[in-house]
């Protein structure tokens, strides 16, 4: 895996706010870290361990800076800090653009450059940005300028991960504004209709992801089965493991961060095959970083945003290519290689690899029709020969 600089690839960690929301503490986030990095979490590439909104108290001290919560995180988060570095994962935290967090804590407006600083101190190496309580008629993109360019000039390395819900048309502006990563949808919940929304609605959207700023889907619910602590989140609770396995695979190949979002300490043994495959996330972490394009299934008559494949052009010329069905009912999708752009006159064929058994799938020229069950999907990587 080729890495080059912070936010190169779309990062990979865990994020506490999908299971635990305001229910966080240092044993807690402790506790990950060590599952990251002594369960085979950090070896696959998962690497920043981010502690989400409601962390700090309620107000900032006199001098107007944040404190952490004493009664959450006791040891301060600088110890914190050093505990997920000896560990040789990276540490994140969170803040807002406007006055106040979404839960209502001191957000960073008017504050960018200290609070960049307090950060800095702490030594946090990533911040989440999110969007509430933004001063009305206050130009977010400008804001999200303000922080990019605090947390530039803060003498630390901290990726910046920016969280506007894909509001304001974000995925036009938000890489100049110097963010490695971008929300584009609102908050996920764990059920299949959630990501199924938020998957479809990014394929669009697929060419404004790349190298150095990435198009966030917002955090994997993989493994949570219903399991957050929110009622917003874990409505209409959980999903299958064929579902979880379906959104991973949808996430690796549309290029969006893999922030784990479930309770590692309780994950079965499927969830931990699903997170930590690794010819997934090879196609996630591909140096290229490039967006998928989608092929609607042939023939014609058979139209439904629901049935597609979806293909990721690798640096060394291979594809990523997935059969996605998020219709209700079994289906046949048939891929006519002349859509990847090999003719038949070429000669060329397609030998593939099954992403998820982890068997060769065979050599095929022309055309490849296979049969996807509901809410499941065919990860296959093809190699020309
Ligand atoms: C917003 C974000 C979420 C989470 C919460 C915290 O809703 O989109 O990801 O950070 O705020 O309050």
């Amino acid at each position: 895996m080729m890495k080059s600089g912070m936010g190169f690839l779309p990062p990979m960690g865990w994020n506490s706010w999908n299971t635990f929301t305001w229910d966080i503490n240092e044993d807690l986030v402790k506790n990950i870290a060590d599952i990251i990095a002594e369960k085979g979490y950090k070896d696959v590439g998962y690497e920043y361990i981010v502690i989400d909104d409601c962390w700090s108290l309620r107000e900032r001290d006199a001098h107007g800076c944040l404190v952490a919560d004493p009664a959450k995180f006791p040891s301060g988060m600088k110890a914190l800090a050093d505990y997920i570095h000896s560990k040789g994962l990276k540490f994140g935290m969170y803040s807002c653009a406007g006055t106040h967090t979404c839960a209502g804590f001191p957000g960073s407006f008017e504050h960018e450059f200290s609070d960049a600083a307090q950060l800095a101190e702490w030594e946090v190496d990533y911040l989440k940005y999110d969007y509430c309580f933004k001063p009305r008629n206050m130009d977010g993109e400008l804001l999200y300028r303000r922080m990019s360019l605090a947390l530039k000039n803060c003498g630390r390395d901290i990726l910046f991960s920016a969280c506007n819900w894909g509001a304001d048309g974000v995925h036009d502006w938000i890489r100049s504004s110097g963010a490695h990563m971008y929300r584009s949808t609102g908050d996920i919940q764990d059920n299949w209709g959630s990501i199924k929304n938020i998957a479809i609605s990014q394929i669009e959207k697929s060419a404004y992801t790349g190298n150095y700023c990435h198009n966030d889907m917002d955090m994997l619910v993989v493994g949570m089965f219903g399991g957050s602590n929110n009622d917003f989140i874990g409505k209409i609770g959980g999903c299958t493991h064929t579902e979880y396995k379906t959104h991973f695979s949808l996430w690796c190949l549309m290029g969006s961060p893999l922030m784990i979002g479930c309770d590692l300490r309780k994950a079965d043994e499927e969830t931990e095959k699903i997170l930590k495959n690794p010819r997934l996330i090879e196609i996630n972490q591909d140096a290229e970083a490039r967006g998928c394009y989608r092929v609607k299934p042939e023939p014609q008559w058979f139209q439904t945003n629901e049935v597609f494949i979806l293909v990721k052009v690798l640096q060394n010329g291979e594809l990523a290519v997935g059969f996605f069905n998020l219709s209700d009912d079994r289906r046949e999708i048939s891929l006519q290689f002349w859509d990847l752009g090999i003719s038949y006159a070429s000669g060329r064929k397609l030998s593939f690899y099954d992403c998820w058994e982890d068997k060769d799938f065979g050599t095929y020229q022309e055309r490849l029709a296979v049969t996807v069950d509901a809410h499941d999907c065919l990860i296959l990587r093809g190699k020309l020969v």
